[in-house]
């Protein structure tokens, strides 16, 4: 009852932070966008340059929170990968080390050959970082954090010790410490967004509440035990990592020419300024461009225009058809037509499973222009 109550809790704030992400993640394809145009407009000495790199940087960030805030709403699933967990904490442990105060010895555990699990590698930081940082603050007057990992497999006989969990292989992080332990009651609420027992501006009661949504993102659990006065331990449940899982499929990043585009585009997009925009980088592209705002607007445009070879749509869209659906209708009128299909809520497209064909047309908002020439590019082929 307290894990159903919990999620119900957990899904609400996800939801929330979702949608805030969502318009937030609109208007920073904005900023992204314009950036992107000034910089090109600028010749490479000029004054300005840094300023708009330094402007872009900081975008940089604002982009990679509310990619967080948009995990939070377990929208973040996307991005795993396989992960070697101890390689994750030695990676971390110099920064761990400094977190903690000198009267905390920090001990690492690690098991060899630990087994290979799935996950948002960036998450698991920030997860065990949050742990980490809960446990030194429980450690006031010094102590001892011990970071362990290990291969365990759980059967059927322990279903009652973990109700969660399928049997099955399971890679355990778990995180100790020797301090003030917690109260059985403050256990039990301790996952709740928001519930904090540090003082006002100390703690946002947030970190637990990420870790929850992170491990349960991961088909995972989280145990606690704790002992007023002793110290706490926390145990994170990964499922072991079946074969060798290698899906990554779009390596961003490096420095690629952008591609001579030609053709004709129908873009399709409520929010005007993000219409203006994409249809700015796709004629720099090379491109011609029709616009519509709507789904009806741009089914009237498609039966006009037998030139367009690509439908590029936003996905949320309001007037009772979304970019799934209007992608259907396009399609139904001219089989031929490549989709593309864009949106800040990775999470819509995963719960349309009717739709699940155009799921693997999606472009995360926010993109780049080198985002948008590559994916636009690989549609047309
Ligand atoms: N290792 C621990 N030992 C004792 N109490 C803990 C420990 N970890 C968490 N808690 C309790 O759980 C509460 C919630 O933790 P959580 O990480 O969600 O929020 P916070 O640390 O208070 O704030 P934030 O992490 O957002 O800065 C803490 O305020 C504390 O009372
Ligand atoms: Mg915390």
């Amino acid at each position: 009852e307290e894990v159903i109550r919990r999620s119900q809790k957990m899904e609400a704030v996800g939801q929330l932070a979702g949608g805030i992400a969502h318009d937030f993640n609109n208007q920073l394809n904005v900023i992204v966008g314009y950036l992107d145009f000034l910089k090109d407009y600028l010749q490479g000495d000029h004054v300005a340059r840094p300023w708009v790199d330094k402007a872009l940087q900081s975008t940089e960030r604002c982009v990679h929170l509310t990619r967080r805030l948009l995990d939070f709403a377990r929208c973040g699933s996307e991005d795993v990968e396989r992960v070697n967990l101890n390689t994750l904490v030695v990676g971390l442990s110099e920064l761990i080390q400094r977190t903690l105060t000198p009267e905390i010895e920090l001990k690492l555990q690690l098991e060899e050959s630990l087994w290979p699990v799935q996950i948002n590698p960036s998450m698991a930081e920030d997860a065990l970082l949050n742990l980490v940082l809960n446990a030194r603050d429980a450690m006031t007057a010094g102590g001892r954090l011990i970071v362990e990992t290990s291969n365990v497999a759980l059967g059927s006989t322990n279903a009652d010790i973990y109700p969660q969990l399928v049997p099955g292989d399971y890679v355990v992080l778990s995180i100790s410490d020797t301090g003030m332990g917690m109260s059985e009651e403050i256990r039990q609420q301790i996952f709740t967004p928001f519930f904090t027992t540090k003082a006002v501006g100390k703690g946002t009661g947030l970190g637990l509440a990420m870790v929850y949504s992170f491990i349960q993102q991961c088909d995972g659990d989280i145990h606690v035990y704790s002992e007023p006065g002793h110290g706490t331990t926390f145990r994170l449940y990964f499922p072991r990592m079946e074969g060798t899982g290698s899906k990554r499929s779009f390596p961003e990043g490096e420095f690629v020419p952008l591609p001579d585009g030609s053709g004709t585009i129908l873009v399709v997009d409520d929010e005007p300024d993000l219409l203006k925009l994409a249809i700015g980088y796709l004629q720099s592209l090379g491109y011609q461009t029709l616009e519509a705002g709507n789904a009806a607007q741009a089914l009237e445009v498609l039966r006009n225009h037998a030139e367009i070879e690509l439908l590029f749509t936003d996905v949320v869209m309001p007037g009772g058809v979304d970019g799934y659906q209007l992608a259907q209708k396009a399609v139904a009128i001219r089989p031929d037509i490549k989709i593309l299909l864009t949106s800040g809520h990775a999470g819509k497209v995963l719960t349309t499973d009717s739709l699940v064909q155009f799921s693997t047309k999606l472009l995360l908002k926010p993109y780049t222009k080198l985002q948008l020439a590559k994916r636009i590019a690989a549609a047309l082929r």
